[in-house]
């Protein structure tokens, strides 16, 4: 494994073949065994570059982690899907290339995303993970995020319980009004 010099910044178009390979390396490793197989690689197929290019043009927020000039992680992120939970954003995916996991990436990919979305006004967010991808939930749970609603996703035939991990405004005022910015 090679590091060098790390850097966190924008996509651009022609980080879309770098960021699908990671997210189809990550894929494999979060999920093999609790997706089913032919599932697994048919939606793997479907975030090929391509995808990822129109992802870009559309100017879905992402951020790539860079490793010595290598795209080895990303984070997207924006409002909340969930509009019955009190958060105002959602990180919707976070991937860390697998040999390049362990390292403290995860979190630095994380808090700039944190820092983006309280730039966008959205001070409080909330991520969900499936709740069989253990190493998801106990990096939400070390990086103070809380449990905080559950649901089922239906993959192909199967559905899949998953968790809402909630997390706070930062500075939020004492004795200030309890509802998530
Ligand atoms: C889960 C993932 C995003 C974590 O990123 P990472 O770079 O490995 O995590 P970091 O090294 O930044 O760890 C941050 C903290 O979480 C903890 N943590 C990370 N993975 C953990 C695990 N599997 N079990 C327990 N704690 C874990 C670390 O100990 C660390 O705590 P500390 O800083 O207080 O010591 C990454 O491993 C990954 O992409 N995995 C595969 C895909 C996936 O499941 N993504 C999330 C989908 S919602």
């Amino acid at each position: 494994m090679k590091t060098g010099s790390i850097g966190i910044r924008r996509a651009r178009l022609v980080d879309a073949a770098a960021i699908a390979e990671v997210h189809d390396d990550a894929w494999r490793y979060a999920y093999r065994g609790v997706l089913p197989g032919a599932e697994l690689e048919r939606m793997i197929a479907r975030r090929g570059p391509a995808w990822w290019e129109r992802a870009i043009q559309r100017r879905v927020s992402i951020l790539v982690l860079e490793v010595g000039d290598e795209v080895r992680g990303y984070v997207t992120f924006g409002a909340s899907r969930a509009r019955s939970l009190p958060y105002k954003g959602e990180v919707y995916e976070l991937y860390i290339q697998p040999e390049y996991s362990g390292l403290g990436f995860g979190r630095r990919l994380f808090d700039a995303a944190r820092t983006a979305l309280a730039n966008e006004g959205r001070r409080s967010f909330v991520v969900w993970a499936l709740s069989d991808n253990e190493a998801a939930c106990n990096f939400y749970n070390r990086l103070g995020g809380r449990a905080v609603a559950t649901a089922e996703e239906t993959i192909g035939t199967a559905n899949l319980p998953k968790i809402a991990f909630g997390f706070a405004a930062r500075h939020a005022r004492q004795g200030g009004s309890r509802s998530a910015s």
